[in-house]
């Protein structure tokens, strides 16, 4: 159905909107120092030190606390922080060099392969905090290359600084993803990680799951008693969960991701944990234990595929080519820096999963994403099954059609831009005959009129609390690469693909249709999804 059909009605916010501003029970009280691997690199610059930024000026940080940059490239506490500001200020105008985030912030360069360079950070992090008066709490992140994770962690230990999880004083490790590379090397990880580290103190980041809308899911499903008794096989006809990206390597993420793909990039970790909180059961609490149990609950009822054949029925891979956009020349994949000529790495992926469990046996669960796609847009949408008896239809008139098409209610849960939920229904238009359009009741994020804190500002402060219900646990972890593996190890058997096979800013490879040729649906088409302006 052509989308200019569609009617919109907005949201509005009546009530609560700015009663958690600055909320004093979210701060964190211990005092502690974090200490960044990785800290002259791109997350750092783009991510972390904002986002510690941000949590200072609301006031979520502990009375005392330092930051600590640790990297290879010899510099001075002031060189560093001279460095953070003028990153800072090419992304925020307003900028203040006063805070006290950059009195706190200090430099320590040193290997990360390199014992001795662990010897000193301790005696640094040690004088800190005789001079801050901070009682040793630590939170390390690893914002660095996947083979360095170990060795960091194996160095802090000899240098003696991981607590032991009964001491008084707490050690927590952030890693960031990936979390290996296939099913093998992420259970060798994880054998040592958990040989060195309790599991209480990890904290595996995905940073999909600290995006307001995505924990607005579980609120959304389990807070409200109207949507939930439909999520199941009887009134869903399939999920659709979208996560595409405009951007193509950008000219350095070329040699990663060549060697990573969408499947492993984003699928692996971002989408299936996507999936797993838009078909999970109820926790019995919101509260770590209990929510991870249910997302492992979901990824056990998962089916990984069995076959190559199965694997090939039920994924499509993609490849963008080149291109033009606004006049320019856009690079094909194989073209951009650091990218085999002749690669066969996906830079789009299809899927059609199934979860056998109670609830949702029967309803294919679809999952896409790709670089270099028509627009930058994150959702899931549930498409609802038609009404039993299709009373409106009537294929004679020249109403027929739109009325069929109207009739199959569509959830939209919006991640990003633009984040909000949209439910689309029938409603008759005005007129003496019974004519069906499709609205749209739209809630935008926006409403609330308050700044929704960025992901790694969550993230990070729920590590420094020691809130790990964000973070992915191991087990988790596991299952997902379960399923990712077979997909791999099926297409490690099937003919390479015949990439390039999609031109950049399009919906991707025309053959996903596939995927959908039982359904009464398609999928969405990327020019008509994202909200419409609406007047309001
Ligand atoms: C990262 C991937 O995890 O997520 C990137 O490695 C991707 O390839 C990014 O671009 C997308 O995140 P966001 O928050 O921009 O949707």
């Amino acid at each position: 159905m052509d989308s200019r059909d569609d009617m919109q009605a907005s949201v509005r916010i009546s009530g609560d909107r700015n009663a958690r501003k600055g909320d004093s029970s979210f701060r964190a009280k211990d005092p502690l120092t974090v200490v960044i691997f990785g800290a002259s690199g791109d997350l750092s610059k783009r991510k972390l030190i904002p986002a510690l930024y941000h949590l200072e000026e609301e006031g979520y940080l502990p009375e005392r606390y330092a930051v600590v940059g640790f990297s290879r490239t010899e510099m001075t506490d002031e060189a560093y922080r001279d460095r953070m500001i003028g990153e800072m200020r090419e992304d925020f105008s307003d900028v203040d060099p006063g805070s006290p985030l950059f009195e706190a912030l200090h430099y320590q360069p040193g290997n990360n392969t390199d014992v001795e360079s662990f010897q000193r950070l301790k005696a640094r992090l040690d004088a800190l905090d005789a001079e801050r008066d901070l009682p040793g709490n630590r939170l390390f992140y690893l914002s660095v290359a996947p083979e360095f994770f170990t060795p960091i962690i194996r160095n802090l230990q000899a240098a003696g600084l991981i607590r032991h999880p009964d001491e008084e004083q707490w050690s927590h490790v952030i890693i960031e993803k990936p979390f290996g590379h296939d099913l093998k090397s992420a259970r060798e990880m994880n054998e040592e990680v958990t040989g060195i580290l309790d599991e209480s103190q990890i904290y595996r980041i995905d940073h999909y799951l600290g995006k307001e809308t995505v924990q607005n899911i579980l609120s959304f499903r389990f807070g409200n008693a109207i949507f939930e008794p439909l999520f199941n096989q009887k009134y869903v006809e399939n999920v659709q969960i979208t996560v595409a990206e405009t951007l193509g390597m950008e000219g350095r993420r070329g040699a990663f991701y060549d060697k990573a793909g969408a499947l492993r990039d984003i699928v692996q970790n971002h989408m299936l944990q996507l999936l797993c909180l838009i078909a999970m059961e109820p926790p019995a609490a919101v509260e770590p234990v209990s929510i991870r149990d249910e997302k492992v609950k979901l990824l056990r009822a998962l089916v990984p595929y069995g076959t190559p054949e199965e694997v090939a029925a039920s994924t499509v891979r993609g490849q963008y080519g080149f291109g033009e956009l606004k006049g320019e020349v856009v690079k094909g994949f194989r073209q951009e820096e650091g990218v085999d000529e002749l690669s066969v790495t996906e830079s789009y992926i299809a899927l059609r999963a199934k979860i056998d469990n109670w609830r949702w046996a029967g309803v294919p669960f679809l999952l896409r994403t790709g670089k270099r796609l028509r627009n930058r847009l994150s959702e899931i949408a549930v498409q609802f099954r038609h009404p039993p008896l299709r009373l409106f239809r009537d294929p004679g008139t020249a109403g027929g059609l739109a009325m069929a098409a109207a009739s199959a209610n569509v959830l939209i849960l919006r991640i990003q831009p633009k984040e909000g939920i949209s439910l689309s229904f029938a409603c008759k238009r005005p007129g003496m005959q019974i004519n069906l359009a499709k609205v749209n009741m739209d809630f935008v994020y926006e409403a609330f009129e308050q700044r929704s804190p960025e992901a790694y500002e969550r993230l990070l402060l729920d590590a420094m609390r020691g809130d790990a219900s964000l973070f992915t646990r191991s087990d988790e972890v596991d299952y997902a690469w379960r399923f990712t593996d077979a997909i791999l190890s099926g297409w490690d058997k099937l003919p390479a693909p015949r990439f390039p096979n999609y031109y950049p800013f399009t919906d991707g490879p025309d053959e996903a249709d596939r995927l959908l040729q039982d359904s009464s649906t398609g999928w969405r088409q990327l020019s008509q999804m994202g909200i419409a302006e609406v007047g309001r």
